[in-house]
């Protein structure tokens, strides 16, 4: 099995069960012309995020790093008409993509996106929590910091999602060098006595390579 496979079944899936319509390869599209890196969720993971948001009747969502929108436009959608999503994004320039993103695919009233380093606007979020999911898809050293966060807001019943905490399999790496693979350990080890949430891995292959997400259940 080789990557030329995983895209291939990728491929597949998107032309028959998990498709893109127009808006989302629209986003996709607006986000290469401005040079964006292409490293958003594939289109069956963004319709697993979807169906989560659906399974949990998520009302409010939370996302760290929006990117050009695209996986903010997936969930959105899957959002109740007074459903609201904020997602959080360092680069101006990108904000900027993925507001434009949102006006075109129609969820424009519904997403919220907030400019700057996401750590610094935690303390104002906390006025608008509890979330019903929070997915964690920004620079990957800080995704313990934010699930720790997510941890005291989001409601029981509630998901708190994080992507690429696989990385080629560098998880299961003690001796691993690199800063991002560590913070994953480290969530994982963080996770081990944590009984406020019920916890698991999926490693995952597709378009994007052999990754995986973490998904928690907020336990009361
Ligand atoms: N969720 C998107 C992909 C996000 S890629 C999708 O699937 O469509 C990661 C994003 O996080 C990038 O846009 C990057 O600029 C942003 N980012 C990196 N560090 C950040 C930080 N400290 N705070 C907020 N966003 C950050
Ligand atoms: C990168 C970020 C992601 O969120 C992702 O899913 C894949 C790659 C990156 O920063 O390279
Ligand atoms: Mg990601």
């Amino acid at each position: 099995m080789d990557q030329s496979t995983f895209s291939a079944v990728d491929a597949f899936i998107g032309e028959t069960i998990a498709g893109e319509d127009e808006a989302l390869r629209g986003a996709v599209e607006a986000a290469e012309e401005a040079g964006l890196p292409s490293i958003q969720v594939s289109p069956p993971q963004g319709k697993l995020l979807q169906l989560l948001v659906r399974l949990v009747g998520a009302k409010k969502i939370l996302e760290f790093g929006t990117l050009g929108g695209y996986s903010a436009i997936l969930m959105a959608r899957a959002l109740p008409e007074d459903g609201r999503l904020i997602t959080l994004e360092a680069k101006p320039e990108y904000a900027e993509v993925a507001r434009q993103s949102f006006e075109r695919a129609g969820v424009g009233e519904r997403v919220e996106v907030r400019v700057g380093p996401a750590l610094e606007a935690l303390p104002s979020l906390e006025g608008e929590a509890p979330f019903d999911l929070v997915f964690i898809d920004a620079d990957k050293v800080n995704t313990p910091n934010y699930f720790a966060w997510a941890l005291g807001n989001v409601n029981t019943g509630g998901l708190i999602i994080a992507d690429n905490v696989v990385r080629d399999g560098s998880l299961a790496d003690a001796t691993a060098a690199d800063d991002a693979t560590k913070a994953q350990r480290r969530l994982h080890q963080m996770l081990a006595d944590e009984d406020r949430v019920s916890a698991t891995t999926i490693q995952t292959v597709g378009v994007k390579g052999y990754d995986g997400f973490l998904i928690a259940r907020v336990e009361g």
